[in-house]
C-alpha cells in the first residue's frame, strides 16, 4: 500500500507545471508536491504516476516517495487564487502526493551527469512506458544530494487515453531522439545495452506488474469509467494495464531506444 496522509495546508502552486501541481503540507508534517485529480487529464495521469513511478523504483531508479493525500472540500474556501480554488474544489478526495525534495534542482545534462547504466535504465523505462516527457526542454529529473531523482511520470502510458488495439500499441516506437539522458546512455556499448535490456525485461514479471497496479487506489480507476463510457471493476482496469504492458514487453525489439532511430 502507498502511505496515506491528509493535507493540512496549501502552500503554493508550481506555475511551471502544466497541470498546476501544488506544494502542500500534511498531517505527518511532511511537504508534498500534489498532483490533483481535478486537473485536466483527470485521474489517468495519477494512475500513470503510480504505475510507472513505482515500477521505476522497483527497477532501481530513485523516485521520491509517493503517497495518497486526502484533500478536504473546505480547503478550497481558504484559497484566494481563483484558479487554485477551482482546482481544489474539483479535487476533494484522494490525490497523489510526491515527497518534496527541498534544495533539489533541475538536471540540465551539462554540469553533472549520472553513471551511464543509470541513464540507460531510465531511458529504457521511458521507452517501455511511452514517456516522451524527458527531453532537454522538459527534463523531469532532479538532482538532490548529488544523486539523480526521476519525477513526473503523468504523461506516460499514453495508450490509456485512447486504448488502441493492444497489439498496435505494443509495437509502437516513440521518438526519444531528444531524450535528455541519451548522450550519457549511449556511452554504453551495444553489448552492455543489450544486457541491460535483457535484465530489465526479466525483472518485469506479471507479479511485479500486479504489485504496482495494486498500489493504485480503486477510485482513480473507477473514475475512468465515466471518461470512457465503460463499466469495469477496478480489478478489470488493473488487468487491462497489465495486458498492455506485458504485450509491450514481449515486442520490445520494435521499440528499444538504442536500436535504429525512428524514421530510419
Ligand atoms: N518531489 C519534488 N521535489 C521538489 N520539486 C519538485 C518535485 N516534484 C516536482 N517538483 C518541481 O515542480 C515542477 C512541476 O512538477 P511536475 O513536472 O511533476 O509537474 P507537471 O505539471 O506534470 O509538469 P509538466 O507537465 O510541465 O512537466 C518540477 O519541474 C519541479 O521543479
Ligand atoms: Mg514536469
Amino acid at each position: 500500500m502507498l502511505r496515506t496522509v491528509t493535507a493540512t495546508a496549501y502552500v503554493t502552486p508550481f506555475r511551471e507545471g502544466g497541470s498546476l501541481p501544488g506544494l502542500m503540507e500534511a498531517d505527518d508534517d511532511g511537504m508534498y508536491v500534489v498532483k490533483f485529480r481535478g486537473a485536466g487529464q483527470g485521474t489517468a495521469s495519477l494512475v500513470a504516476e503510480v504505475v510507472v513511478g513505482e515500477l521505476s523504483r522497483r527497477l532501481g531508479v530513485r523516485v521520491p516517495e509517493l503517497v495518497r493525500i486526502g484533500v478536504a472540500a473546505q480547503m478550497a474556501r481558504l484559497e484566494p487564487d481563483e484558479e487554485v480554488q477551482e482546482l481544489l474544489n474539483n479535487s476533494a478526495g484522494e490525490n497523489l502526493g510526491m515527497d518534496y525534495l527541498p534544495g533539489s534542482f533541475g538536471y540540465d545534462g551539462i554540469h553533472w551527469q549520472p553513471p551511464a547504466p543509470e541513464a540507460a535504465t531510465i531511458r529504457w523505462i521511458d521507452a517501455f512506458a511511452a514517456n516522451i516527457d524527458r527531453t532537454w526542454r522538459n527534463p523531469n529529473l532532479l538532482i538532490w544530494h548529488k544523486k539523480l531523482w526521476a519525477i513526473d511520470h503523468g504523461a506516460s502510458l499514453v495508450f490509456q487515453h485512447a486504448w488502441p488495439p493492444v497489439d498496435r500499441w505494443a509495437t509502437r516506437r516513440y521518438d526519444l531522439s531528444e531524450h535528455i539522458l541519451a548522450p550519457v546512455a549511449d556511452t554504453l556499448s551495444a553489448d552492455d545495452l543489450s544486457t541491460l535490456d535483457a535484465d530489465l525485461a526479466a525483472r518485469i514479471t506479471p507479479g511485479l506488474l500486479g504489485e504496482v497496479t495494486g498500489l493504485v487506489p480503486d477510485d482513480w480507476l473507477l473514475s475512468m469509467n465515466s471518461a470512457f463510457g465503460d463499466d469495469r471493476a477496478a480489478g478489470a482496469w488493473r488487468a487491462r494495464y497489465q495486458e498492455y504492458l506485458l504485450a509491450r514487453l514481449r515486442d520490445r525489439d520494435t521499440w528499444r531506444p538504442e536500436l535504429a532511430p525512428v524514421g530510419s
